[in-house]
């Protein structure tokens, strides 16, 4: 297994794992689906989501990937059969697409760092909600910031796992928290900061839809990177005599408090800034935070631009566990080697999100590519829907199943015994097992359907 590398220790597998898990999806991804879907009450169907039916998901995922010490799709196909491969398939393609997707939003958070810190974007009478979409459909510059971004994904990934993100992991991502505190403390001086904080905190149930269920199932996926084999991945860098139940929760603590404090920011902000409404999508933190930064000072670009580096990194130890997915599968499969592979894989996932770069204005064609749903979709939200929102919560279910039903010989309880012997025969054990053969395959099949009718058909069904 050298080839492979392999964390130096426990801490080093939760830390990359835990890198994985941050990154857009909980500051620029989850406060933009908060203020579309009602606010607080999303909140409580999301971290209901991540508890009971992602963290059960978590432990199968890492299972396999410690006990085959394979990419997703080798390791359905050696602990299970052919069939079971294509889920391993499903989840290198989702893996390929949502990187294609995942650097662009990079680049912009590269850019804005660049902007801020050096192209004085701070500036008065600047209106942020025109420059985003200005900045958006640039073409231009984004080329060259997503160009960035992926090289630098590349050459991580091409330095070997554990080598590239522990380290960075460790000391930056304690840095991010500390940054969003800060920004926290000094959106609670501001007016209109109790606004902001009841409508994150002070749930209204009527503002329930089909559409918060599907959205926070799927943003809970998302966030914790499951449901496409990165923990696969990941997991076959686990030792043996390390505890994956200890490990998971401590990453999905980790995850979900990172996105509730990034909530705790930017809803005081944005309701300080009465242009800015708490529904405006995904240029949210792109709006909200540049008129912060601008009322600080001499010291706004500052904070403005290392915030957006720090949220850089964040996506860099993203990024690079959803390169590693594809990029293990084919060393693993075909024997090429490693960073030529590393290389090839990357630019061939660069040039598969040009459409979803040119597709926020820079051509009308991918901004209006397909009509579903009741309305013009631009490309990008397309690759969202299909394999983010749908292809995670898929590929969840049939690792549920696969762990809870079908790993033959107790495989995966036995595989949670290593590193964790009293496990053997406790309620909690019993537990672990009922939510991955019941609750999270049920739950998340009935959500799955209630999202493709309501993301493709408009159909609602409550
Ligand atoms: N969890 C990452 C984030 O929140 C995104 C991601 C999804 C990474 C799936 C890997 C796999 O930013």
């Amino acid at each position: 297994m050298a080839s492979r590398g392999g964390f130096s220790n426990r801490l080093g597998f939760i830390a990359a794992a835990a890198g994985s898990a941050v990154g857009l999806g909980n500051i620029w991804k989850f406060p933009y689906e908060v203020g579309e879907n009602g606010g607080a009450a999303f909140l409580v169907i999301y971290l209901a989501c991540a508890f009971l039916i992602c963290l059960p998901i978590m432990l199968a995922e890492t299972a396999i990937g410690r006990n085959t010490r394979l990419n997703p799709f080798g390791a359905f196909n050696k602990i299970g059969n052919r069939r079971w491969g294509l889920v391993g398939l499903l989840g290198v393609l989702s893996g390929i697409m949502i990187l294609s997707f995942y650097n662009v939003v990079a680049g912009w958070a590269f850019g804005y760092f660049i902007q801020i810190g050096f192209g004085g974007l701070l500036s008065e009478g600047v209106n942020y909600g025109d420059y985003f979409g200005g900045f958006v459909s640039d073409i231009t510059d984004n080329l060259l910031y997503s160009i960035g971004f992926m090289i630098l994904t590349a050459l991580i990934v091409a330095g070997g796992v554990q080598k590239g993100i522990e380290r960075w992991t460790k000391i930056l991502m304690p840095l991010l928290v500390v940054m969003i505190v800060g920004l926290i403390s000094y959106g609670l001086t501001l007016d209109g900061a109790m606004d902001g904080l009841s409508f994150y905190l002070v749930p209204d149930f009527s503002e329930i839809t089909a559409n918060t269920f599907y959205t926070a199932l799927a943003q809970a996926f998302f966030s914790l990177s499951l449901g496409m084999g990165a923990l696969i991945t990941y997991g076959s860098y686990v030792g043996k005599d390390d505890s994956i139940v200890g490990a998971a929760a401590l990453i999905t603590v980790a995850d979900i408090s990172i996105a509730f404090l990034a909530g705790l920011m930017i809803f005081p902000l944005v309701f300080s800034q009465p242009s800015i409404e708490a529904n405006a999508g995904p240029g949210l933190v792109f709006v909200a935070l540049p008129g912060i930064f601008e009322t600080m000072g001499g010291i706004g670009p500052f904070i403005g631009a290392s915030f957006f580096l720090l949220l850089c990194f964040a996506a860099l130890t993203s990024t690079v566990s959803l390169l590693e997915v594809p990029v293990a599968f084919v060393t693993d499969q075909f024997k090429t080697n490693r960073k030529k592979t590393v290389y090839f894989v990357a630019t061939f996932i660069f040039f598969v999100g040009l459409p979803t770069m040119l597709s926020q204005g820079a051509s009308d064609f991918f901004t209006n590519f397909v009509y579903y749903g009741g309305e013009d979709k631009d490309f990008f939200t397309l690759i969202e829907n299909v394999f983010s929102d749908l292809a995670l919560p898929l590929g969840g279910f049939f690792i549920a199943i696969f762990a809870g039903w079908s790993w033959k010989n107790k495989g995966f309880q036995k595989e949670l015994y290593f590193g964790n012997a009293a496990l053997e025969g406790t309620f909690l054990e019993k537990m672990i097992l009922f939510m991955v053969r019941f609750v999270s395959p049920f739950v998340v099949g009935a959500i799955f359907i209630i999202s493709v009718l309501q993301i493709f058909f408009n159909i609602s069904l409550f």
